[in-house]
């Protein structure tokens, strides 16, 4: 079944097509991989699937229903979680508590309610505390739970971010360059994270440039190059297509001139 389904979507920024009459479809239950050269419009896919940015054209599917005119936390609310490429967390706040921030738009007591500190609302922050601090467990920050997030390397920050996400219990998973600042045996570990995840049906769309990482985790890869799809298949068909290697030679070409 397709979780997500992209139907000719389109953004303009001015004259230029960041992304350009993208179709594709995630499939339930699996790891689809988002691969391509800086400026193909990975970034800004990801930006209208969660709804921070909205298409020029085009619409955007989820579980059937359409989504690219809703608002980011309604998107988020029908089970979309998304960290990003330049971490956004709240750099004094703790580990634990940055964690929390993103379980409070699912949850149940009203404003009301923590206003004046009623009993529903301190059960509801003790039952929000016990799920953040089994979230650091699983994503091995339990010694950091107390932590200001700043004070965190690069790679241990990416994982509250995932932690964060994991918090709103999602159906569907957008990670943007999650592995980036992390060293090969936190790579390898993020790695397996994502396929146990996976075996528990969380569903993923992960962009990363780490071809190995692509390569673990994911079922399915797409790969764009000036905001279009250029192929789509297993890793192994992708890396064996001649527009998938020549957008990487240009990528190399360019940088090296
Ligand atoms: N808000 C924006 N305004 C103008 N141009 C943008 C904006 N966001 C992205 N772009 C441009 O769109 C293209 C795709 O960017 P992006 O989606 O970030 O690429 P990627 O994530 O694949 O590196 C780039 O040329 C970028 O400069
Ligand atoms: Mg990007």
């Amino acid at each position: 079944m397709n979780m997500l389904a992209l139907k000719r979507v389109t953004r303009h920024f001015g004259g230029l097509a960041a992304v350009n009459e993208i179709s594709f479809e995630a499939e339930s239950g699996q790891v689809t991989g988002l691969i391509g050269p800086n400026g193909a419009g990975k970034t800004t896919l990801l930006n209208l699937i969660s709804g921070l940015d909205q298409p020029t054209s085009g619409e955007i599917h989820f579980l059937s229903q359409p989504i690219h005119k809703l608002p980011p936390h309604k998107i988020n609310q029908l089970g979309i979680a998304r960290t990003y490429q330049n971490i956004r967390l709240f750099a004094e706040m703790t580990v634990l508590d940055n964690i929390i921030v993103g379980m409070h738009t699912q949850g149940k007591a009203s404003l009301l309610d923590a206003a004046l500190m009623l009993p529903g609302y301190r059960a509801e922050e003790k039952r929000l505390r016990e799920q953040a601090l089994q979230l650091t467990q699983r994503l091995g920050l339990e010694k950091f739970k107390d932590t200001p997030a700043d004070a965190l390397s690069y790679g241990d920050q990416r994982r509250v971010e995932i932690a964060r996400a994991l918090a709103t219990h999602p159906k569907f998973l957008l990670l943007d360059e999650p592995a980036a600042g992390m060293n090969d045996a936190e790579t390898a570990r993020l790695g397996e994270l994502i396929l146990s995840l996976a075996k528990e049906g969380l569903t993923v769309l992960v962009i990363e440039h780490d071809m190995p990482f692509i390569a673990q985790v994911c079922d399915h890869v797409v790969a764009l190059n000036f905001g279009e799809v250029i192929a789509r298949g297993t890793m192994d068909e992708i890396k064996a297509n001649p527009l998938v290697v020549a957008a990487y030679l240009g990528e190399e070409e360019s940088a090296n001139a």
